[in-house]
């Protein structure tokens, strides 16, 4: 794994950068694989990068679009992660609707759901269960309690190494998200964290003891890359150590 922090002065800095990363990443996997697979995070953080995609002339025929959680409500609902991506860049650029690959949530089953998605990802890079297939990109946040996807602290979700997506449990509430082995086999993953809430939970997941079960972002130690792009407000602890 190849670990890289960078903290940036504010928000906006974050927004300007991660654009660069992602797209030098794309280019390189279009290069070598013809199409660049991306998973998408939900939250407050990534939608000004979602809305600065949107203004780049982007090769859309080549590029799939994941996420890697999603809340358990349709996709028009509010809080869906998909509603929110759709409407800060794909419905802005007409996104091509076969190259967009949302998780379902409409069964009623969150299980079901998670199970058709598994299945749908493994169809989509041709790999056999038991096998992870390797995202290019996977972009996530973390919550102010080291969470990341819908991976919170000691729920069940953390110990799943036999699927590619399970379902989480915020608070009782499902929601459908990638396991850490998925994530883990990605060539490269994007943490965007911003604000002065995450700082101590960021402490904890940079820090080299105590029960990982605690801070969940500390389980992505991706085979690839792994960039934590920071605002001041976020890394202040991490840039002093
Ligand atoms: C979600 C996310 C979640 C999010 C963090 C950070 O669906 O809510 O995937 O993991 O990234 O909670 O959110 P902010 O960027 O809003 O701080």
């Amino acid at each position: 794994m190849h670990k890289r922090i960078e903290v940036l002065a504010t928000r906006e800095e974050i927004v300007r950068r991660s654009p660069e990363i992602i797209l030098s990443k794309m280019e390189a996997a279009i290069q070598s694989r013809n199409r660049f697979t991306i998973a998408l995070a939900g939250g407050g953080t990534p939608k000004p990068v979602y809305e600065a995609l949107a203004k780049q002339d982007l090769p859309l025929d080549q590029i799939h679009i994941f996420w890697g959680d999603e809340r358990y409500v349709p996709p028009d609902h509010p809080d869906s992660n998909q509603k929110m991506a759709r409407s800060a860049w794909l419905d802005r650029v007409n996104f091509p609707e076969s190259n967009i690959h949302p998780m379902p949530t409409g069964s009623g089953n969150p299980q079901v759901d998670a199970e058709k998605h598994d299945r749908q990802i493994r169809e989509f890079f041709g790999v056999a269960p038991g096998e992870f297939p390797r995202f290019d990109m996977i972009l996530l946040g973390m919550g102010d309690d080291a969470h990341t996807a819908s991976l919170f602290p000691f729920t069940d979700a953390l110990q799943v190494c036999d699927r590619l997506v399970t379902v989480g449990n915020k608070d009782g509430e499902p929601r459908i998200t990638f396991t850490i082995p998925l994530i883990n086999q990605a060539d490269c993953v994007v943490f965007l964290v911003a604000g002065a809430s995450k700082r101590s939970a960021l402490a904890e997941v940079f820090a080299p003891t105590g029960d990982a079960n605690a801070y969940p972002s500390r389980f992505i130690q991706p085979q690839g890359e792994l960039w934590w792009l920071l605002d001041a407000a976020a890394g202040e602890e991490i840039q002093k150590s």
